[in-house]
């Protein structure tokens, strides 16, 4: 083991990365540094997600490897948060099968760690803090960003929605809404510190203000923007170049927010507008709150806005209930709104959830082969909107080695595509144009156009 190190596995959505930049920050500002084995770390901390089965399954299996290496030094400090440290079965089974990890917290408990971290290495004491609900937005905490050049910034924490297959508004909490002058002051900041691209993150970003605006406990402006507004804002801010959020819920996507990608100059034109399902059956029973054909009307209005747009979505199969017609209501919409890219997801069952306790639940095979037929219908249209952008010229964001090929660099595109090109190192966080020499189904590749 190495002192004064650590390590952080994060699993999960975008909520989460920002967190464990939080979490980084608060053990830089003690003095350590991060090392890529986590078994040589004197502080692992692992950042759970409970959105599906498969990463519950993950974090135990990751968490039962550390065993080893905590027993055999007992100056490492084993830390778990995050999404399933707010659910009471997943408490008792930690205490059960893993009581030698020192440190449970949970999403609301984020700005304590600095004391609970202290408490468990003064006292060597085993400590289980899981808050059962939000405070006040805690604001100015420290951050190890991952990239300098972009950067993830929280506009909204929690969710109110409540769709009936979701953990997210138990172990999130309910919504809340960070100040606007907050929201505005830390990308400024990230803006002067070199940063080129923002995402302004939230479960639903369209419903920014909708709630109060919680900075002091709680505070309420009724003359406060709402998203649209505060995208306006955020767009205007000198130095900045690419602006995007996520996610955005169908049923809050309001017009003034479709014309902001015709108007806002650094807004990348791309968004990513879940759908989840394509009957209206199963959208009523999900509790979406929006009809097939209001979700396509607004496809349309973005496309009419907005021709170019780039559209992904998430999309889960074999809901209770689902039917093959419903079924095929959900390959019908696919086939209509042509994504440029899909998350598909199998329905997994989440405990203390209103459909985890519907009596007809899809079997198995079932939703496995209808995951088969969704991904055939969506990679089409990818490979047919990836082929389009053979010899197109594009600014790409370098964002830095390949995954595939370490020669290469790679870069991301205004819609979200990944490119992979020959490159200089030093291009690593600049914004370069750059010809598309091979389009592929879910890769590009190309060439700098020039370097300056
Ligand atoms: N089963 C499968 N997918 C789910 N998602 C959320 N909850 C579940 C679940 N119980 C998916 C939704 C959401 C994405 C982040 O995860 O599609 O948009
Ligand atoms: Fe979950 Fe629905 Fe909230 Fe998204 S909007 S986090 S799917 S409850």
């Amino acid at each position: 083991m190495t002192e004064k190190t650590y390590h952080i596995v994060t699993f999960g959505c975008q909520m989460n990365e920002r967190d464990s930049e939080t979490l980084a920050g608060m053990l830089e500002a003690q003095g350590y540094s991060r090392i890529e084995e986590k078994k040589d770390a004197q502080v692992v901390l692992l950042n759970t997600c409970s959105v599906r089965e498969n990463a519950d399954k993950r974090f135990f299996g990751v968490l039962g490897q550390l065993k080893h290496a905590h027993e055999a030094d007992p100056r490492m400090v084993v830390g778990v948060c995050g999404c399933m440290m707010q659910q009471q079965h997943i408490i008792d089974e930690l205490k059960k099968r893993y009581p030698w990890v020192d440190l449970v917290f949970g999403t609301h408990n984020i700005a304590d760690f600095p004391k609970l971290f202290s408490a468990v290495t003064e006292q060597k004491s085993h400590i289980i803090e899981v808050l059962e609900n939000a405070g006040e937005i805690v604001e100015d905490l420290p951050a190890k960003r991952e990239y300098p050049f972009k950067a993830y910034v929280n506009i909204t924490y929690g969710c109110n929605n409540f769709c009936t297959y979701c953990i997210v508004p138990y172990t999130r909490g309910r919504e809340r809404s960070r100040r606007p002058e907050e929201i505005i002051k830390e990308v400024r900041g990230l803006v002067e510190s070199g940063c080129k691209e923002i995402t302004l993150l939230g479960q639903n970003v369209n419903s920014y203000g909708n709630t109060s605006y919680c900075g002091s406990y709680c505070y309420k402006d009724e003359n406060g923007p709402d998203f649209a507004g505060l995208l306006r804002q955020v767009d205007a801010i000198e130095g900045l170049e690419r602006l995007r959020f996520m996610t955005s819920h169908p049923k809050d996507l309001s017009e003034d927010l479709i014309q902001c990608f015709a108007d806002c100059k650094h807004l990348c034109r791309a968004i990513h507008l879940p759908v989840q399902c394509g009957s209206n059956e199963i959208l009523r029973r999900m509790n979406r709150r929006y009809t097939r054909e209001q979700y396509l009307e607004l496809i349309d209005r973005l496309r009419a806005v907005c021709p170019e747009i780039a559209i992904s979505t998430d999309i889960i199969v074999g809901f209770p209930g689902e039917t093959e017609k419903d079924f095929l209501d959900t390959l019908d919409l696919a086939d209509r709104v042509k994504y440029d890219s899909a998350f598909t997801f199998i329905y997994s069952v989440r405990k203390g959830t209103p459909a985890a306790d519907y009596p007809d639940q899809v079997p198995e095979e079932v939703k496995h082969e209808r995951l088969i037929r969704l991904t055939e219908v969506i990679h089409r249209h990818q490979e047919a909107k990836s082929l389009a952008l053979q010899d197109a010229v594009l600014p790409v964001l370098i964002e830095g080695p390949s995954k595939t090929d370490k020669t290469m660099l790679t870069g991301r595109t205004e819609g979200g595509k990944t490119v992979d090109l020959p490159a200089p190192a030093e291009l690593i966080g600049q914004i370069v144009p750059v010809r598309i020499t091979k389009a592929q189904t879910f890769s590009l590749y190309g060439e700098l156009l020039c370097t300056r």
